[in-house]
This record gives C-alpha cells, sequence and structure tokens, in this order.
C-alpha cells in the first residue's frame, strides 16, 4: 500500500464508537433519515477520492510491487463462525477467479459458501462493466435485494468488481442504493477482511476504490469452483486503452506476476491432479513488458509446458502483441493446445484504426498465416464489436469477409456499447440500433454456419475428451471438452469425471458433438 492508499484508507475507517450497530438504530433507520446529498456530503467528499480517468492513462510503467504477507488478523478469524456467504459474479474469467479469491477469504474467516438469497448473511456482487447491459443486470439485482435487506438489517450486501471502479456507479449507489453496506475496488480485494469488519460495526455505506494502478498480492487464499480445471492470472490490468473499452480503468495498469510464483501455482494444481488450467490475463501476450526481467508469454508458456498437467490454455490474447517466439512455443504442441482465441473486434483497418487496436486488417490477416504456417490444424475463435461510431455498410462487409477468409470456428460478438470516460463515447454513437441488430444477425449466422461445417469435420472421428460431469440438460449424460474446445455429449460412468477419455464422434451439431465413450481413461493422473 503506498502513502496515499494508506491515508485514504485511514480516512475512510472513521467510525466512531457511539455509531456501533448495537445502538437500538440500525444501519438501515439512520440511512432513511439522511437525503442522499446529505449522505454523501457527510460521509465521503472528504474521504472518497474517485476513480479518476484522465489520471488512469497518465500512469507510468514501472514494475508494480508485489507483496507477499497477506494475512488475516487473528481477530477477524472467527468474525464468520456460524455465518454464510453468497457471491453473484458477473462477467468474464477474470471475475470469476477474483470470487474465487474472495471464498477463498471468506472461508479463511470462517463463514461458508450458500447458493440461497436468503440463508446469506453477506451478499457481494461481483460486477462487470464491459458494456451497458451488464451494468443494468446488476443494477436490478441491487433493486431485488432492497427488500431482504429492509427485513434483514444485519445483512452486509456489498458491490465489488469492475463496476466499482467506476466513478458514475459509486456515486449512483451512494445516492439511489444508500442500503448497500460495502463498495470495493478491484485492487482492494485483499482488504475484504478489514472492510468486511466496518461494515458490521459502521452505520455509513464503506467505500475503498483506490484509483492507482495496483500493486500484487501474491498468497491470498482461493476456493476453486472446481478439481478439473483451474485458473491462473499470470498479469493483471491492460495498457492497450483500446478507444471503446473500459478495462483499462477499471482493472489498472497491466502488472505480470513474477514467473517462479506463476509456475509454483501451476505445480501445485497439477500435485492436486487438476487436468487443465487457463492462464489468464486481459492482454496475456503483453506478459512479461513490465518486468525487469527479459522473459515474455512465450517464454513462461516454454516452461509450463514442462510442467506434468495435461492441457494448459491461455487468453485473451490481443493480436498487436503476439509474437513469434510464442508461435514457435506453441507449435511444439504437448500440453499447450492449439486453440487461440484472438480478439479482432473489426476487420476494417479504418475501423481499427479509431479503436485503436493498433493493427490493421492485412497485419491480422499476416498473424493468421503464420500461426496457421506453424499449427496447421490450430483452432481460432475471436470477438468482434459491430456498430462502432461511424462503422459504414462497407466495413461491417469487410469484418463479415474476414471472419470467412480466417474460418473462425466461433466467437463472441457484441454490439457497440458506449462507456463513459473511454474517448469513443465523446463521439456519436450514431449507428442506429436497428442497423447494428441487423448487422449482429448477419454476422451471428456467418459465425454459426461456420462453426456448424467446423463440427461436420468430427463425424466419425474420435476426440480426446476432458469429462466434467453431467450434462447440463441430462443427468444421464456426461459432457466435456476437447483440445480444440468443443463441447462433447456422451453417455459414460460417473467414475470417470476429471479423466481425459477417447469418444467416438456420431453425430455433430452447430455447437455441440455426440458421441458414444470408446476407451476409458487414456490419461489418468
Ligand atoms: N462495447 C461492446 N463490446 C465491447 N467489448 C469491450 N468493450 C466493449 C464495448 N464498449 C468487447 C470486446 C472485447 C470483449 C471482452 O468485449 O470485443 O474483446
Ligand atoms: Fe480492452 Fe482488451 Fe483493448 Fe485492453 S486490449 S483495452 S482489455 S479490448
Amino acid at each position: 500500500m503506498n502513502e496515499q492508499q494508506r491515508k485514504q484508507t485511514d480516512q475512510i475507517k472513521q467510525v466512531a464508537p457511539s455509531d456501533l450497530k448495537s445502538e437500538t438504530d440500525t444501519n438501515l433507520d439512520r440511512l432513511k433519515q439522511l437525503d442522499s446529498d446529505e449522505l454523501i456530503g457527510k460521509y465521503f467528499q472528504a474521504t472518497y477520492e474517485p476513480p479518476n480517468l484522465k489520471k488512469a492513462r497518465k500512469r507510468l510503467k514501472k514494475t508494480a510491487d508485489v507483496h507477499y504477507d497477506f494475512g488475516i488478523p487473528e481477530e477477524m478469524n472467527t468474525l464468520g463462525k456460524g455465518k454464510k456467504f453468497l457471491i453473484r459474479t458477473y462477467g468474464c474469467q477474470m471475475n470469476e477467479h477474483d470470487t474465487e479469491i474472495m471464498a477463498g477469504i471468506l472461508t479463511n474467516m470462517g463463514y461458508e459458501s450458500t447458493d440461497n438469497t436468503n440463508d446469506a448473511d453477506i451478499i457481494l456482487l461481483n460486477t462487470c462493466a464491459i458494456r451497458e447491459n451488464a451494468e443494468n443486470k446488476v443494477f436490478g439485482e441491487i433493486g431485488h435485494l432492497k427488500p431482504l435487506k429492509l427485513e434483514k438489517p444485519d445483512l452486509i450486501v456489498g458491490v465489488c468488481g469492475c463496476m466499482s471502479q467506476e466513478e458514475a456507479v459509486v456515486n449512483r449507489i451512494l445516492k439511489k442504493h444508500p442500503f448497500i453496506d460495502m463498495i470495493f475496488g478491484t485492487h482492494n480485494i485483499h482488504r475484504l477482511p478489514a472492510l468486511l469488519n466496518e461494515a458490521m460495526l459502521s452505520k455509513e455505506m464503506v467505500v475503498e476504490v483506490w484509483s492507482q494502478e495496483g500493486d500484487i498480492i501474491e498468497n491470498l487464499p482461493k476456493v476453486r469452483k472446481g478439481k478439473i480445471k483451474g485458473w491462473v492470472n499470470i498479469m493483471y490490468g491492460c495498457d492497450k486503452f483500446c478507444t471503446y473499452c473500459i478495462v483499462p480503468y477499471t482493472r489498472g495498469k497491466e502488472r505480470s506476476r513474477r514467473p517462479e510464483d506463476i509456475i509454483q501455482e501451476v505445480r501445485h494444481l497439477a500435485a492436486q491432479g487438476y487436468q487443465e488450467i487457463t492462464l489468464l490475463g486481459q492482454n496475456v501476450n503483453a506478459y512479461g513488458k513490465d518486468l525487469d526481467i527479459e522473459y515474455g508469454l512465450g517464454d513462461l508458456m516454454e516452461e509450463i509446458s514442462k510442467i506434468d498437467i495435461p492441457r494448459v490454455r491461455f487468453t485473451t490474447s490481443h493480436p498487436r502483441d503476439f509474437d513469434d517466439r510464442l508461435i514457435e512455443v506453441l507449435a511444439k504442441g504437448g500440453n499447450l493446445l492449439d486453440h487461440i482465441h484472438l480478439p479482432v473486434q473489426s476487420g476494417s483497418s479504418e475501423v481499427l484504426r479509431v479503436m485503436a487496436r493498433r493493427y490493421t486488417r492485412e497485419d491480422y490477416l499476416e498473424l493468421v498465416r503464420k500461426i496457421r504456417t506453424a499449427m496447421p490444424n490450430a483452432t481460432l475463435t475471436t470477438d468482434i464489436i459491430v456498430g462502432f461510431p461511424n462503422e459504414t455498410d462497407e466495413q461491417f462487409e469487410e469484418t463479415l469477409s474476414l471472419v470467412e477468409k480466417v474460418g473462425f470456428e466461433s466467437a463472441y460478438t457484441f454490439i457497440y456499447s458506449p462507456r463513459e470516460g473511454t474517448p469513443a463515447a465523446k463521439w456519436e454513437d450514431n449507428i442506429p440500433m436497428e442497423v447494428k441488430k441487423e448487422r449482429l444477425q448477419r454476422l451471428n449466422a456467418l459465425v454459426n454456419k461456420q462453426s456448424a461445417e467446423a463440427m461436420k469435420q468430427y463425424q466419425g472421428q474420435t476426440v480426446k475428451v476432458l469429462v466434467e460431469g453431467e450434462s447440463k440438460k441430462d443427468p444421464d449424460v456426461l459432457s466435456g471438452y476437447t483440445e480444440r474446445n468443443k463441447l462433447v455429449n456422451f453417455v459414460g460412468p460417473k467414475s470417470i469425471i476429471g479423466q481425459i477419455v477417447e469418444v467416438k464422434i456420431n453425430q455433430t451439431k452447430t455447437w455441440t458433438l455426440d458421441g458414444e465413450l470408446v476407451e476409458q481413461a487414456v490419461e489418468v493422473k
């Protein structure tokens, strides 16, 4: 924690002994007496510095401070005894993994997890800010939780994740949803025990959001969601500042974990029997650029390929930093899977220029050519935005033609959504919604067609499937993913869950494959 952060935190911790909850007036009664502006003026203006988007862009490139001394203060070790927590997660894998860390911290404080809102003593909303509809969902959920909080005043409701890094969101919660007990940012997860303690004692909303770039906190506890696949952060933040994207502001500057810490985590997962890991970062190809050593993603992947874990994936790539060294390492195969998620965003060089993606259509196609030369069987998937300001019909057609040319086997497709504080939000959002929707439909139709065609090639083939569990639709059917990330459904004994087995494909659909078990447990760890 730097000096300014410490000062900020100290200022927020203004809990007078007379404000303790044991008094008869509850947090809610008190809040109801205050009008929202008074609330903000009284408790926050002096203490809370909202995330500053302009400042974020000016951040300095420097190696992040790494802390290895995380611990839960003894007096908070049993705070959660006999109590339950529920975390609702929105958005990307990074958020899912943050939830695993918060679950780890809460479990270490004595809390148990629950899926039932009515049983929970703490409800945390781990939010996503990437598009407006993601935010609307969270505000809807906040509205739903209000009656529960009125009924159970001791329930602690917290908002964390990317939305809490946004100034406008924090202000809206302060003004319109004063029943929320705590808001904390993506850089403040390790402060959860202290913040929770404060929220329990204090009548005021506890707000701790640092607009600072963030350090790396290494030894945070985790309760992982499953025992088969695990996520491993390799870096945090993003410095790309694509003009439409809120992530560089909500997640802070690019900062890489030290290779030895990552490798130790992967080894640990391998030793626990995990079959697959996904290396996570907003822009994994920039891995190592901020370290004080000459070391990149290719080097890291090479070392990880030597670890005895059957499957290694990574996400998300940025085409700009995808270098030859990485291609060379990936081409060696082994446990490094040849599925590459490579967001293109648009097939038009002009749109890419205004998006500040820093590559052209031709650069992207050249990168794909290199990848395909080194890995002829690689599966490529992507992210695409339609309806970016001023996107013409011709430019959209260029996106369609690029999708065909590359032969993406699936794609996450999105309608452009202006995000306050980003450069693009200042431009007129001038593509009518009907046009955006029509473009999205055309794009999706093409992607579906390509996906179905790619699936057809598996007819009669035998594939290796990591069995994850019962299929969502039918408990008598098992399901899992192939190396190239295709979902396979088949009938088999539950005892093979967690193993990699061979399945012969006898029916192909647009997004899934059906098959029958050929042989059991070809690779048991
Ligand atoms: N509007 C629509 N889509 C967006 N994405 C990021 N920001 C926006 C936005 N403002 C998409 C990009 C990115 C994916 C995670 O979300 O395609 O790759
Ligand atoms: Fe957002 Fe990805 Fe661009 Fe970073 S590289 S600004 S996370 S779209």
